[in-house]
């Protein structure tokens, strides 16, 4: 299959290209597209057909289910059994934005869709070219990061072509996206809600809006499948330094196994996060073969920085 890479204008996207995506989607194919977190690869959520080829295209296991993007509010009436007070509240106060919520779900979504599970996982996103190409579309929109699986998500459409050549027909590129880490998931199937991952709205936000469990997406039992899988890794060895020492020095010490490569020096966690996947692939490029990292703290977007470094790390100086 030939990838075509469309470019659109991210402030003001063309309605032609944003046709073109949407024509694809209701035809039953792929379309990667910009969130204002990372790409996504979508493919129309109520169509199990299609909603197979994402798992095909990733190379995804069947288990991970996957979060279905709404360009309207009303949109979530006919995706879930109830739509609790809680999630009223969240929704109110950060849709459109990168809150992903998970609630039982209605008949009508394929199971596909929520790996069997019967939660399913919602999202409207915070991006111009995202929410006129679900609109245009006419349907919810399944979609998981436009990566490989196992990869580091996408923030560019480069990233997506390096990944997904020949597998999909259409790339729709807006440039840069803006945060860089995939949005937060919390679950409001249980009586006290809890973030199974961090990302851009953080725990100190939400606990100002309702009641969480605190600390959670650092319990044991994995509740959001995805989590469970290595990620976010590029082939390098990651070491991430929290000890207060000069991060030179370890480099040195890494040095006997060939390049390494000290990533996002001195940068705010804003930028950390929004180039993190980037370096990650870089480094990949340069053919480094240890990346070195300084920690942060866990507090704010800094904890979701944490986390997806944790999970990639080979080593962690304390
Ligand atoms: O920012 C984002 O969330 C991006 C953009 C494209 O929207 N999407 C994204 O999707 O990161 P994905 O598939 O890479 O990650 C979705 C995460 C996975 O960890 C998955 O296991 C979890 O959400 N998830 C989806 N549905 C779930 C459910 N019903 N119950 C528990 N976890 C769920
Ligand atoms: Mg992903």
């Amino acid at each position: 299959m030939n990838t075509h890479i469309e470019k659109i204008d991210s402030k003001k996207p063309e309605i032609e290209k944003i046709k073109l995506a949407a024509e694809l989607i209701k035809t039953g194919e792929l379309v990667a597209f910009p969130t204002e977190t990372v790409y996504g690869l979508g493919a129309n959520a109520l169509d199990k057909n299609a909603v197979k080829k994402i798992f095909i295209a990733k190379g995804r296991p069947q288990d991970n289910p996957l979060i279905v993007h709404i360009s309207n509010i009303k949109q979530i009436t006919e995706l879930v059994r109830t739509i609790p007070p809680k999630a009223e509240k969240l929704i109110r106060k950060f849709w459109p934005g990168p809150l992903t919520i998970i609630l039982k779900k209605s008949k009508i979504v394929p199971n596909i869709v929520t790996a069997g599970l019967n939660s399913v996982a919602i999202r409207m996103p915070k991006n111009k070219i995202a929410l006129k190409i679900i609109k245009e579309s006419g349907c919810p929109i399944a979609a998981p990061s436009a990566n490989s699986s196992g990869k580091p998500s996408p923030t560019s459409a480069k990233h997506v072509y390096e990944d997904l050549d020949t597998k999909i027909p259409l790339i729709i590129d807006g440039g840069e996206t803006e945060i860089g880490i995939e949005s937060t998931v919390i679950d409001l199937t249980t009586k006290i809600p809890r973030i199974l991952r961090p990302g851009k709205i953080t725990e100190e936000e939400i606990q100002k809006i309702i009641k969480i469990t605190k600390k959670s997406h650092r319990c044991k039992k994995t509740k959001s499948p995805g989590m469970k899988y290595k990620h976010y890794s590029p082939e390098a060895k990651i070491i991430v330094v929290n000890k207060k020492i000069s991060l030179k020095k370890i480099k040195e010490q890494y040095e006997k196994d060939g390049k390494v490569k000290i990533i996002l020096e001195k940068e705010g966690t804003k930028n950390t996060a929004k180039n993190l996947f980037k370096e990650f692939r870089k480094a990949d490029k340069e053919k480094v073969k240890t990346i070195i990292i300084r920690g942060l703290k866990k507090e704010g977007l800094g904890t979701a920085i944490m986390n997806r470094l944790e999970k990639a790390a080979t080593k962690i100086i304390d």
